[in-house]
């Protein structure tokens, strides 16, 4: 193999890892509760379909989960689905560790780092949704390439969906949901689910509002993106 075919790892996608210290409630439960729920290291190897949660009637995936409000949320509405969660951000993970303390939740497991990672170790077809909302924007022309929304990261996605599963992107900045389209629109593994405009220009019934979207820091009201895994 030449140095030229050496894998890369992706650009970083994310900001900032790490922010205000945490308070002693928090720091307590990224040692006790964190190693209890984080999925296995991604990086030691395949994760096989299993070990998370053997009952679980499907298992789903938030990428980027912020502050965990989005994905405790969609956890206690269906206690019968495994909620995985990756969010680099540690005050991220603290703050969706007391979601889940509080809340008693049982059905998540969390990895603390990129979710790139964590894709390329799932199995095929493993996943029946996974969510995307609000991802950084990087608007500026030169930080583009930063964005996760790459052809790779949706060759990922379309090879742990399963037939059918479905993925929600959401931005609020018009430039990032126009290209997001367009890449998806390329990828033949997806279907674009909208049918008319409301489709993405309204919350869906089952969306949870998240903390990053109550800013409004975008240029447009958000505008929610649904794909269907084609079999
Ligand atoms: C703008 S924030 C939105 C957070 C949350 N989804 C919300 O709507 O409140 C984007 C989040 O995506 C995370 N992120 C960016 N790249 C990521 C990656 N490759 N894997 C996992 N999370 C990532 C960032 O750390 C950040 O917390």
């Amino acid at each position: 193999m030449s140095a030229d075919d050496a894998h890369h790892p992706p650009l970083r996608s994310y900001g900032r890892t790490k922010s205000r210290v945490l308070k002693p409630r928090q720091a307590g439960l990224l040692e006790s509760l964190l190693p209890r729920i984080a999925v296995p290291d991604p990086l030691a190897g395949p994760i096989g379909p299993h070990p998370l949660k053997p009952d679980a009637a499907e298992t789903w995936l938030e990428i980027g989960f912020g502050g965990g409000e989005h994905l405790a949320a969609q956890a206690v509405r269906h206690p019968d689905v495994l909620l995985l969660g990756a969010e680099p951000f540690l005050n991220g993970v603290a703050s969706a560790l007391r979601h889940i303390d509080e809340a008693g939740i049982e059905n998540v497991r969390l990895h603390h780092g990129d979710a790139r990672d964590l894709l390329a170790a799932l199995p095929d077809a493993s996943l029946a949704r996974v969510f995307i909302l609000f991802p950084d924007p990087w608007p500026k022309l030169r930080h583009h390439k930063r964005r996760l929304m790459t052809p790779e990261t949706i060759a990922d996605l379309a090879r742990v969906l399963a037939p059918h599963g479905r993925l929600r992107f959401a931005t609020d900045w018009k430039d990032y949901a126009a290209w997001t389209l367009e890449r998806m629109l390329a990828a033949p593994a997806f279907r674009w689910m909208a049918e008319r405009a409301d489709d993405w220009r309204v919350p869906p019934a089952d969306h949870v509002t998240t903390r990053y979207e109550l800013k409004r820091l975008g240029d447009t009201d958000p505008i929610f993106l649904d794909f269907e895994r084609l079999p």
